[in-house]
């Protein structure tokens, strides 16, 4: 496997006299991010080798090499998701690959359902930690003492000094920003409002179908991880009458957008 990933690094930084330090992804309705990047080199899925094609509507699958905030940075527009039916090594692939490419920091943003009543739409979480809810995890399977150690401790998976740090600049430009616990799960579908209730009970504060798998690989490999959540729609406990539907969630996370450019910019600054 370490030789596939070196070879798809090599190929995408082909052409490119630097290595980006920070890889980014950007969940649903946060594609628009990628638009403010000052793109060296875009690749799309497609044409890079060994790479999964994403199927959602909303997620533009492509790889970009640029500079944001004054730093070099490998973003994923577009990522792939466990309920495409990718297994968990093609999701976690572009992660693997980024470690290759030579980042030291990992971005991860997603959009998410709310379980902590405190919560509203269109908010901002940052995630402290995670519940890994997927049947099954990335690391299973024989392990390889190159990439990271057979058991990783998850006691600090989410970066406190980044988090400190988010917290700051938001304080600054005056950016409410929640903070909280995200249980991934195999989605597509949304939570019944037995299971919002369920994974509330269960000390999670938002929920969504993507992040842990990826974080988890990436934390496997000693890269440092931010996580943030926009908050595109709240339980159905709380909102009886409401229903979530994908356009909504790419919506509410697409008006959040501006809010969440100017975080990650300032944040990649701060580095
Ligand atoms: N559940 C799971 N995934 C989601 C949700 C949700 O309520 N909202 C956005 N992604």
């Amino acid at each position: 496997m370490i030789e596939k990933f070196k070879k798809t690094a090599d190929f995408i930084l082909e052409g490119l006299n630097y290595k980006p330090e920070i890889g980014i992804v950007l969940g649903s309705g946060l594609g628009g991010l990628g638009d403010r990047i000052e793109a060296d080199k875009v690749i799309r899925y497609e044409d890079i080798p060994d790479f999964p094609v994403s199927t959602v509507e909303g997620h533009q699958g492509k790889l970009i090499l640029g500079t944001l905030g004054g730093k070099k940075i490998v973003a994923m527009q577009g990522r792939f998701h466990y309920y495409e039916g990718y297994s968990m090594d093609m999701v976690t692939f572009p992660i693997r690959v980024m470690k290759f490419l030579g980042i030291e920091y990992l971005f991860v943003s997603n959009a998410a359902g709310g379980m902590n009543p405190e919560f509203n739409v269109g908010d901002i979480m940052l995630i402290k930690d995670h519940i890994n809810h997927f049947p099954i995890n990335p690391l299973i399977g024989k392990n390889n003492p190159e990439l990271g150690s057979r058991f990783p401790d998850m006691s600090k998976v989410y970066n406190k000094e980044l988090i400190t740090k988010a917290k700051e600049i938001a304080k600054k430009h005056n950016i409410s920003l929640q903070e909280g616990v995200y249980i991934g799960s195999t989605g597509p579908t949304l939570e019944t409002p037995a299971e919002y209730k369920m994974f509330r009970i269960w000390g999670a504060d938002a929920t969504g179908m993507s992040t842990v798998p990826e974080v988890i690989v990436a934390h496997h490999m000693g890269i440092k991880c931010l996580g943030m959540s926009v908050i595109t729609n709240i339980d159905k406990p709380a909102h009886p009458d409401g229903e979530t539907t994908h356009d909504e969630v790419q919506n509410v996370a697409g008006d959040v957008e501006p809010k969440m450019t100017l975080l990650i910019k300032e944040l990649l600054s701060s580095l």
